[in-house]
């Protein structure tokens, strides 16, 4: 007998809260559709009562979901639980995720309160979130330090206020994973009428022990999994979607349970979030690393090619690897990009971001004689990228690099819409674009992080820079592709500085 095993993704909500990582309601929107594709069966997201803005993205992101539920986070108070009703109201499913921290150094460190002030705050917001929808989950927060008694005292109340989900959080990943599934047992031994409500867990990885944590649980009942895709999320990330799916379905040995997500939407999903958020993936890291199925060692090859199973025990094909596909090139016209986009799943916003995307394909098929899937994807980021603030805008620039000669940059930018250029050399021509931009803004900002990823193989791939710029306690990344890494850096720089100028203060839901 297979149980169904629930994927709850939380990258829109804990995986924006990795430094940088936030997203604009575009963004958040294409991820969600992506999502939807991938199947997985919850989408969190957002935490509603941040900010107006993230109340509505999660609104928008309810409106046009149909086959996942959708989801807003709530710490357990009236303003914040209403914000959440009100953000899924326009949902075809619905959910309220409501939580409250339940162990001692929180309730007294950090909330400041007892355990039965907690408790009846936990109970109240679940009985107002069902008067928005009837699928309630509830968390207890640093359930990994929680006692236990108390944790089956608030979960016990809970489930009688009328929790559906009742989820075990290991929020500062310090459970190891034979301690994890004994506790997630115990509870479900102890908590009465533990049989009625759908035990879940939301595993960090400060350890390295997330995914490992939550298939302990899976092992000993929990039936939904709160996972990121890439494993992104607070600190080290949370548990990484695709290796829970994939273990989960690989060791159908060891699991009595399985999941309905499209595993071939995976490495799609994988590629798309990185960009968004600027978050590469490592070449080493299970099922969407670069290398995941590279084998390198002449005894390895030689197994696989006699018979692929020597060394392979999942197929990459199955979880989304194809081999770069040759899409279209200079003579394809309007239509065959707009069929390649839809294809791809890319919904444009209307017919004048399609004739913009459309004329910057024109322009790198000029530059670059072979469009793959992966140039459409950051040609559309670009786009929905122009349309977030445009305060900065690269109009022109030159570089000059030689040997024996300090490298230099000139660069043209519109500042609100006035035209202002400077020139500076630097260490490299990079450094020297950087230091023009600078010179002209003069944001003050700190450079974080700087990494050029090329896009596809070659050397007129397209080269995707991620920088992330902090100022005044806020960070930001922001992205850029080109043919030429100096201007794509100058491109991301601009982007992240344009997402300085138009993020608001948000309420982050743990503190
Ligand atoms: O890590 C955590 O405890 C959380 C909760 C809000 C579920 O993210
Ligand atoms: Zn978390």
């Amino acid at each position: 007998m297979t149980d169904k095993l629930i994927i709850f993704d939380t990258t829109l909500r804990d995986g924006e809260q990795s430094p940088g990582a936030s997203m604009t309601k575009e963004e958040k929107i294409r991820i969600a559709r992506q999502l939807e594709k991938l199947g997985v069966d919850v989408i969190e997201a957002g935490f509603a009562a941040a900010s107006p803005g993230d109340a509505d993205a999660i609104q928008s992101i309810a409106k046009i979901i149909e086959h996942s539920t959708v989801c807003s986070l709530a710490r357990a108070n009236e303003r914040d639980v209403r914000a959440a009703g009100e953000a899924i109201k326009p949902a075809k499913s619905g959910r309220i995720h409501t939580f409250i921290a339940t162990s001692p150094i929180h309730m007294e460190k950090k909330l400041r309160m007892t355990p039965d002030q907690v408790v009846e705050n936990a109970v109240k917001a679940v009985k107002l979130a069902l008067e928005y929808t009837d699928d309630v989950e509830f968390s207890a927060e640093d359930a990994v330090r929680s006692e236990m008694d108390f944790l089956v005292r608030i979960f016990d109340a809970v489930i009688q206020a009328g929790a559906k989900t009742l989820n075990v959080p290991d929020t500062v990943g310090y459970s190891i994973p034979a301690l994890w599934g004994e506790r997630i047992k115990q509870l479900i031994e102890r908590v009465p009428n533990s049989a009625k409500v759908v035990w879940s867990t939301h595993c960090h990885n400060d350890l390295g022990m997330a995914v490992a944590n939550s298939l302990a649980a899976v092992m000993n009942g929990a039936r939904q999994v709160e996972c990121t895709i890439n494993g992104l999320g607070e600190r080290a990330g949370n548990a990484s979607l695709e290796e829970i799916v994939m273990a989960v379905k690989t060791r159908r040995d060891v699991f009595t349970c399985d999941s309905r997500i499209d595993t071939t939407q995976i490495v799609p999903t994988s590629k798309l979030v990185s960009s968004i958020t600027g978050y590469p993936v490592q070449p080493n890291k299970a099922i969407v690393g670069a290398n995941a199925f590279a084998h390198e060692s002449g005894i390895h090859q030689d197994g696989v090619l006699k018979h692929r199973e020597t060394y392979e025990i999942m197929r990459a094909e199955d979880v989304g690897w194809t081999t770069n596909k040759l899409t279209l090139g200079k003579l394809s016209g309007r239509n065959a990009f707009r069929t390649r986009l839809q294809e791809l799943g890319i919904v444009l916003a209307g017919e004048e971001a399609l004739n913009a995307a459309f004329a910057r394909f024109k322009d790198l098929a000029d530059r670059k004689s072979e469009i793959f899937d992966e140039d459409l994807q950051a040609l559309v980021n670009e786009e929905v990228v122009t349309h977030i603030s445009e305060h900065y805008r690269l109009v022109s620039m030159r570089a000059h690099s030689e040997t024996g000669e300090l490298p230099s940059a000139r660069v043209v930018l519109s500042v609100g819409g006035q035209e202002r250029s400077a020139e500076m050399q630097g260490g490299g021509p990079v450094d020297a674009t950087f230091k023009a931009i600078e010179q002209i803004v003069q944001s003050g900002t700190e450079l974080l992080l700087y990494s050029v990823n090329n896009i596809t193989s070659g050397t007129d791939a397209q080269g995707e820079v991620t920088v992330r710029l902090a100022k005044g306690g806020r960070i930001v990344n922001g992205q850029g592709a080109d043919t030429d890494i100096v201007v794509a850096s100058a491109k991301s720089y601009l982007n992240a500085l344009n997402k300085l100028d138009t993020e608001g203060e948000r309420a982050h839901p743990q503190v």
